[in-house]
């Protein structure tokens, strides 16, 4: 097949996009794939008539390529796309609309509340320690970590949105599961000096991973269990990753599922790749995997 690989685009994690998508169209060419790397601009719809591909390969991240709006554009033009479709992927990108969803079905998550910027600023919305986020963002952009006994609440930047989540922190360790079709990977815990922030994250070193994560297996299967359980509800597709966080002084109550990314990242510093490898499969394989589950 002809493969478009979509990425960067216009969100704020523009750059982890295209390290994602310049690492996809390797591996898929590796496999022997006709690839065409596309960045994703107003011009998309053009391009994609002009290149009329097969398959399109989604390696954007963040608002537009990973919320449903590219995805409803390739469902109207009928190009099967990787990943989660139109629903699952705006439904796990409000992150408290998907918090309220995964509530109802009985998964541990961590209070939250939406409210306007100028309240967060104003005062404590809720007892520290917590987090501020923006409700539709990836990769800790414009993460805001309030420590137990802070001065005051924080300063937010001019680019925070004008609604933001306040949600209270878990103390303890960063777990994360993949999913692939119907089968969770495997439990990855991440380690770092401090913040798993932007940098934490995509710089190398900046955070480790032990996989399989070294936990009791009760939490183990948990993790399991509610990645799978998450993907299933939210209707995701293809291949998600659902973090975690969990305070081990708690046992099992201290298990609080984060988020579901329907867009997860494939950078080198990536969980998922690291997680198909562990499970015997190369990224290329994985990749052409990914390509071959494509639907609309
Ligand atoms: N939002 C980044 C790409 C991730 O979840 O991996
Ligand atoms: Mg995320």
């Amino acid at each position: 097949p002809k493969v478009a690989v979509l990425m960067g685009g216009p969100s704020a994690e523009r750059e982890v996009s295209l390290s994602s998508g310049r690492e996809c169209a390797t591996a898929l060419r590796g496999e022997g794939i006709e690839v065409v790397e596309l960045d994703a601009g107003p011009d998309l719809y053009a391009r994609l008539l002009d290149i009329k591909p097969d398959v399109v390969f989604n390696a954007l991240h963040g608002r537009w390529g990973e919320d449903g709006c590219v995805q409803g554009m390739l469902e109207w033009m009928r190009i099967p796309y990787t990943h989660s479709g139109v629903l699952a992927s705006a439904l796990a990108m409000d992150k408290q609309r998907s918090k309220e969803a995964f509530r109802i079905a009985g998964l541990p998550i961590a209070d939250s509340v939406i409210v306007p910027k100028a309240d967060v600023m104003a005062g404590h919305v809720m007892a520290a320690p917590y987090v501020v986020k923006p409700n539709n963002e990836g990769s800790s952009v414009g993460i805001y970590l309030v420590h137990e006994g802070a001065n005051g609440p924080p300063k937010l930047s001019d680019d925070m949105p004008e609604q933001v989540m306040v949600e209270q922190y878990i103390a303890g360790r960063e777990l994360t599961v993949s999913v692939m079709g119907d089968r969770a990977l495997t439990v990855t815990e991440i380690m770092t000096d401090g913040w798993y922030d932007y940098d934490a994250k995509y710089k190398p070193g900046g955070s480790w991973h032990v996989l399989p994560a070294d936990i009791p297996s009760e939490i183990f299967d948990l993790c399991m269990d509610y990645a799978l359980r998450a993907h299933i509800l939210l209707g995701c597709k293809g291949v998600s990753r659902t973090d975690f966080r969990w305070d081990d002084s708690k046992g099992r109550d201290g298990l609080f599922l984060l988020e579901t990314n329907t867009q997860p990242g494939m950078t080198p510093t990536s969980l998922v790749p690291e997680q198909g490898e562990h499970c015997g499969m190369t990224f290329g394989q994985l990749c052409a995997w990914m390509v071959e589950d494509a639907s609309c």
